[in-house]
């Protein structure tokens, strides 16, 4: 049986209906998932109750190289490639990253090459309407409506990022980095618009705002001009919610998305979760 895509929301995101696990992907079924993806930017599968981790981690391993070397994160015991999000406790301690990514971010911005796309498998979610929904924004969208002057003031510009300038501001409640930490993570630099090396189309590109420090540019004007663009990005009309049930999966291509999760109380609600992070071969241009 084929499968059916269906639109969601006029910001991006579209709907795989009838994809079936039992069996490999054939290469037509796979090439429409992929030209759907990469206009939908983001894809939900519903219902995927049974998917095991083989099939999640094959149905991955279609679209690239996943990423096994997640550093200083929780992935699952004797499978490096699955990151565990997680309010679960095991010993008193939680058994995955427990609140997402709790503001707005790229996966990855903070290496050469961040990552293509994430994949992420809801086994247990809230059922609390608006607790961990998960928000995603079209970068491409927001790019284009940007003014004149403004798109001026940030085509060719670069971005310095830096995980040590961000890390005290996204992780109050974690141990600051020791120096050799701080030495292992080298700047990067990523340019604020990006060409997605696929569909040709311009996308901002601006990561978590807290790590970057735009190159050629007073420090403050820099950091005003970043904050700015995020703000005008993450607009309603940019913002795809997903409301999360279990069984759900999300494929999103990092390269022209910016997500971030809601906030919701750790302590409080059940939700746990794999996501595997598909790696790109090509620095952003
Ligand atoms: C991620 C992420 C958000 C969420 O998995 O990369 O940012 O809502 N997750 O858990
Ligand atoms: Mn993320």
């Amino acid at each position: 049986m084929g499968i059916e895509i269906k639109p969601l929301s006029a910001a991006l995101g579209a709907e795989v209906i009838g994809l079936d696990l039992s069996r490999p992907l054939d290469d037509k079924t796979f090439e429409t998932l992929r030209a759907a993806w990469l206009e939908a930017l983001v894809l939900v599968f519903r219902d995927l109750h049974g998917m095991s981790v083989e099939q999640h981690l094959a149905i991955s391993r279609r679209f690239g190289r996943l990423n096994t070397d997640l550093k200083a994160e929780k992935t699952l015991d004797g499978h490096p490639e699955i990151l565990v999000l997680s309010t679960l406790k095991k010993n008193g301690e939680f058994v995955g990253n427990p609140g997402g990514g709790q503001f707005w971010h790229v996966d990855l911005y903070f290496e050469r090459i961040p990552a293509m796309a994430g994949f992420l498998h809801a086994i247990e979610v809230p059922s609390a309407p608006g607790v961990g929904d998960t928000l995603f924004a079209n970068m491409y969208a927001a790019y284009e409506a940007l003014a004149k002057d403004t798109k001026r003031r940030v085509d060719g510009r670069t971005n310095r990022v830096s995980r040590v300038k961000s890390w005290p501001i996204n992780y109050p409640d974690k141990p600051p980095l020791t120096d050799a930490q701080k030495a292992a993570y080298a700047d990067v630099f990523h340019p604020l618009v990006r060409t997605h090396p696929e569909t040709g189309r311009k996308a901002l590109f601006i990561g978590d705002v807290t790590a970057g420090t735009v190159e050629g540019l007073p420090e403050d004007e820099g950091d005003a001009l970043l904050r700015e663009l995020r703000e005008f990005a993450i607009q309603p009309r940019f913002v795809y919610t997903h409301r999360w049930r279990p069984g759900d999966a999300l494929l999103w291509d990092n390269r022209c998305t910016y997500h971030a999760a809601t906030p919701f109380d750790q302590n409080r609600y059940r939700r746990h979760m794999h996501r595997t992070t598909i790696m790109d071969d090509r620095v952003p241009v």
